[in-house]
């Protein structure tokens, strides 16, 4: 499992430029996979949503434009520089855009929020950098209601076909347009690392019954790259 420490002071290093790294090296298909992300948590229009290990708060920005202004969203994330990155946007977007937003600094193995106290809760990309994965799950189910609902969208194992093909990039071409967008190349080698360690779709949903949830469906995107899991509290 990840360092948190490392993990911490890794995407402080790449935060000015994160949110460009990811438009390139997913060729813009990181905002389809939100979308769909996004569309899914709209089904049970829940009031207080939280938005774990946010980074630069794309996925609060994409749910507070598509949900009605009094839905409460709270992006919360480790990070600091990425939480600067975030409120960055939120200032560029004008006095009075995106007002139910807040961006908080929180530990996904620690919430510092209540038991019970969201109707869902996101998290896209940060399942596999938490240190204790089975620690985060749980803490996830402590926070969330009843009846509320987990998405993750992360990384998953692709298609036996494409596997080849997907290995070259991520080892081969990933490190190197990363590197020299970010000037930091090494932060793209550990990202291959945890992706090509990080389980797929039935062990993960194994996983996030262990952590108490039940009802857990998870779909594949774009030859099973990444995984969208939806689970009930
Ligand atoms: C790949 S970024 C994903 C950012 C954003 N959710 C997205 O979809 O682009 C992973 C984020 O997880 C955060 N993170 C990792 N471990 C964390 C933890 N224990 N608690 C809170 N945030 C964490 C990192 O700081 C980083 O911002």
């Amino acid at each position: 499992m990840p360092d948190p420490i490392a993990v911490n002071s890794m995407f402080g290093r790449i935060a000015r430029r994160y949110d460009l790294a990811n438009r390139l090296l997913s060729g813009g298909m990181d905002l389809w996979w939100r979308r769909r992300l996004v569309g899914a948590v709209m089904r049970d229009a829940p009031q207080t949503i939280v938005d774990l290990a946010t980074g630069s708060g794309d996925v609060a920005f994409a749910l507070a434009r598509r949900f009605p202004p009094d839905t409460q969203i709270v992006g919360m994330d480790f990070c600091q520089p990425m939480l600067d990155e975030a409120e960055l946007k939120k200032t560029v977007a004008g006095a009075g855009c995106f007002t139910n937003i807040t961006f908080r600094h929180g530990d996904g193995l620690a919430l510092p929020l209540p038991a019970e106290y969201c109707d869902a809760l996101t998290i896209s990309f940060g399942l596999r950098n938490l240190a204790e994965r089975a620690r985060g799950l749980r803490e996830m189910h402590r926070v969330l209601r009843p009846g509320g609902r987990l998405f993750v969208l992360e990384f998953s194992q692709p298609q036996a076909w494409f596997r080849p093909l997907y290995f070259f990039y991520l080892r081969r071409i990933l490190p190197f347009v990363a590197g020299a967008v970010t000037g930091d190349r090494a932060a793209y080698v550990y990202l291959n690392e945890t992706i090509e360690q990080f389980p797929g779709k039935n062990a993960l949903s194994e996983e996030i019954r262990a952590a108490g949830f039940r009802s857990v469906n998870a779909i594949g995107m774009t030859f099973g790259i990444v995984a969208l899991h939806e689970a009930v509290k």
